[in-house]
């Protein structure tokens, strides 16, 4: 990797993405740079409170109360907005623009209300400003919206776009919890706003949603224009009779481009339940976007959460390094890594690897089979996680068995699946599919 010195960024902000967005980049550290080029250094960053405990490590990040001391830091080159809200943030960000800084932003509520103005200063100035965060935590919705469906006409997208409405609801069908209980608690966790009526009321819903069909219409940003509820009047008693007509209930952000214009609206929705979206539960996002070509694709995740979110606001900081430092032609590897930190690295052999297993088997239905099949795993290691003999077809002689396993060696499994078609009572070959719980 060229040894060009470190990219520096100043936070302003060290809540719970502030500290996430350190946590990722100092453990990640080398991955991010051998992807954008270049070191990312946090230099410095301002916090309201400077002797608040903070679980994040902060060492030689230099420290202000003041945010300006951050955005007015000639030696920084990307500033990074985690405080929220519309002011002081707003100011901050134009005057980092002024002062000919790249920002990165998670704030929705800002990019919603006054993202024209503040991409207006940044194309004036040559400047980049960037906001992945601001949209589904740590979906890169954003870069799909605008890269990868760039040659699709898009006609609806629908979306879970507020955690904190989709925890609280969850629970509600989940648990019957209590709502201002599980409210507290996605406080406590960091996923609700500063002001969490902003959630609840659906208004960060809209903030997102007005985001999300400017990319995909081509339209101003228009806060005011979106129809907005929120979940506050959803109780108890609709999300069971929900369930009893086979629907779920949802917080649902939804753009649709209609011949006459565009309907902008975020309100709780019934969803059939199964349909994905309302298999997308807890704090997780989910937003569905239909494209005349590509048809409907549908990204979920984390929609909320210090590293999720701090994915994305690493993301683009990544994305802002590669534009400073590569060539115009080589912006983005070809294989994501800068060549030269392409390195190879052993690739197992399927003996090597670990899964679950689900392996049927027939059996003569005589005593001691099964402890015979056991034994054999238990002496090589392997653990059952629930075993089951299946009546026989018919009075047949053999009896289907079917075992689940904990995860394993792919080659203990081998020699034990070779040890147990070997007995006598047990008719060869067995089947086996590996179980893949994709946590
Ligand atoms: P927090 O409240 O956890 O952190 C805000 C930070 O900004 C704190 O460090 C605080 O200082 C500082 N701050 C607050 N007010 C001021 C002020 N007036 N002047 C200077 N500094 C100030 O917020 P989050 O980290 O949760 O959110 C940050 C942004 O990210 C928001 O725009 C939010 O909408 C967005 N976002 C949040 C997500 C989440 O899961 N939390 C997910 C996606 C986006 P101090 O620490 O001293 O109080
Ligand atoms: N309060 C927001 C939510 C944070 O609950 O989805 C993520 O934008």
């Amino acid at each position: 990797m060229a040894t060009l010195p470190p990219v520096r960024i100043g936070l302003l902000g060290l809540g719970t993405v502030g500290g996430g967005t350190v946590t990722v980049l100092r453990r990640n550290a080398l991955l991010i740079a051998a992807r954008a080029g270049r070191t990312i250094e946090v230099a410095c960053a301002s916090a309201r409170t400077l002797d608040k405990p903070r679980s994040v490590d902060l060492r030689g990040i230099t420290l202000h109360a003041d945010p300006q001391a951050v955005v007015d830091d000639p030696t920084i080159d990307i500033v990074v907005e985690l405080i929220g809200g519309i002011e002081p943030a707003r100011g901050l960000v134009l005057r980092a623009l002024a002062n000919g800084k790249h920002v990165v932003t998670a704030n929705k509520a800002l990019i919603a209300l006054h993202g024209n103005e503040i991409f207006a200063a940044a194309q004036a100035r040559g400047l980049m400003v960037a906001f992945e965060a601001a949209v589904a935590g740590g979906i890169p919705v954003i870069k799909v919206m605008r890269e990868g469906f760039a040659g699709n006409d898009i006609q609806w997208l629908a979306g879970i776009i507020n955690g904190t409405c989709n925890f609280i609801l969850s629970a509600m069908s989940d648990e019957g919890g209590d709502f201002d209980e599980v409210l507290a608690e996605a406080q406590r966790l960091g996923y609700a706003e500063a002001d969490p009526s902003f959630d609840v009321d659906g208004i960060d819903a809209a903030h997102k949603l007005m985001i999300l069909a400017s990319l995909g219409f081509g339209i101003p940003l228009q806060f005011a224009k979106v129809h907005v509820e929120g979940i506050r009047r959803v109780s108890r008693e609709d999300v069971a009779f929900a369930a009893r007509l086979g629907y779920r209930i949802k917080h649902l952000g939804i753009a649709r481009r209609q011949a006459q214009g565009i309907e902008l609206r975020v309100h709780p929705a019934f969803v059939p339940a199964r349909a994905p979206l309302a298999n997308v539960n807890g704090v997780m996002n989910g937003v569905m976007v239909r494209g005349d070509a590509a048809g409907p694709v549908l990204l979920s995740g984390a929609g909320a959460g210090a590293e999720p979110t701090a994915s994305s606001v690493v993301a683009d900081l990544v994305d802002v390094v590669r534009a400073l430092t590569s060539d115009p032609g080589n912006r983005v590897p070809h294989l994501a890594f800068q060549p030269d930190t392409l390195e190879n690295q052993p690739i197992l052999d399927i003996a090597d690897t670990e899964t679950a297993y689900y392996v049927r088997l027939h059996v003569a239905d005589e005593p001691g089979v099964l402890a015979d099949v056991t034994r054999i795993l238990a002496d090589l290691g392997i653990s059952i996680e629930a075993i089951m003999q299946l009546d026989s077809a018919d009075d047949a002689p053999m009896v289907p068995v079917v075992i689940l396993t904990h995860v394993v060696k792919e080659r203990a499994m081998n020699a034990a699946i070779a040890r147990i078609e070997a007995l006598p009572a047990v008719r060869a070959p067995l089947n086996r599919i590996r179980v893949e719980p994709l946590a």
